[in-house]
């Protein structure tokens, strides 16, 4: 028989056992660890960190971790604004169960809504900023003086910035950002990146000067679908270990409902 689980009529999506309120325990634990974490690796003098988030490919967990990680420094009382900047294929609304609205290039060309629009429904004091229209010109943009000068804007009113990106080895819009960011989290999918491809996203965005704040090693798994705490030592993590020396790392399990 079918399991049932309660849906929010919202959020009527394959990938809402992975998102925010919905989150498993051990999930939940996780991203409150990357929380905790980051404010070890953030620069201690800034008022309103901005967090990137990428990955060296597609689909590795780069906007689900971005969802999450906005999501737990929101419920710890910070003021969080959540920015959709793959404005190549943008997925937060969509994850958010957010429709037709205008987002970040709306606000770069100075026709975005009052602030308080973007407030979600899920808790006051975060708020979320679709990617708006989709542009020719996305590295441009989010490199663009006028998108220092929004984030700048911004700042003033956020505790923090999560900016989800697009994966570094596609595009160069993760590098374009660089320099308005305080740093960046890594996305790594276990068992899907290869170990060139990481050396090229690692060689980029070092190249970029980013502050690397740490690697998320997502969906790692026992196989039973529950977190693992020594899942790097296995094969097929192992060769990864090199950036999680250098810049840390935290796991997020997989939802067992979301295994092939
Ligand atoms: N830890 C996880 N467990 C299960 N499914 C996940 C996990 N992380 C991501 N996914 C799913 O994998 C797909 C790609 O994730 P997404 O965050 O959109 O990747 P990206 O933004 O890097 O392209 C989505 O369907 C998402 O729901
Ligand atoms: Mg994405």
């Amino acid at each position: 028989m079918m399991k049932m689980t309660k849906k929010r009529p919202d959020f009527q999506n394959d990938f809402s056992g992975t998102l925010h309120q919905n989150l498993e325990f051990t999930a939940r634990e996780q991203y409150k660890l990357l929380r905790t974490n980051l404010n070890f690796t953030l620069p201690h003098d800034e008022k309103c960190p901005v967090i990137g988030v990428t990955s060296s490919m597609r689909g590795e967990g780069k906007s689900t971790t971005a969802v999450n990680l906005s999501y737990v420094l929101a419920e710890n009382g910070a003021k969080v604004l959540l920015i959709d900047g793959d404005l190549r294929i943008p997925s937060i609304a969509k994850k958010m169960g957010i429709e037709k609205s205008t987002g970040l290039t709306d606000l770069l060309v100075g026709r975005g809504a009052q602030l308080g629009e973007y407030r979600s429904s899920i808790l006051d004091n975060w708020y979320i900023l679709p990617a708006g229209d989709i542009p020719p010109n996305p590295s441009e943009l989010l490199g663009s003086r006028r998108m220092a000068e929004v984030i700048a804007e911004l700042r003033n009113v956020f505790d923090y910035i999560v900016v989800d990106l697009p994966p570094v080895n596609i595009v160069t819009d993760a590098v374009a950002i660089s320099p308005i960011i305080s740093g960046m989290i890594v996305v790594i999918r276990e068992g899907y990146a290869q170990k060139k491809e990481l050396e090229r996203c690692f060689r980029q965005l070092e190249l970029s000067n980013v502050k690397i704040l740490g690697c998320v090693l997502n969906e790692s798994t026992n196989g039973k679908g529950s977190y693992s705490k020594y899942k790097y030592k296995k094969y097929g993590t192992y060769k990864y270990y090199r950036y999680y020396e250098k810049h840390g790392y935290y796991e997020t399990p997989k939802k067992e409902a979301e295994q092939k």
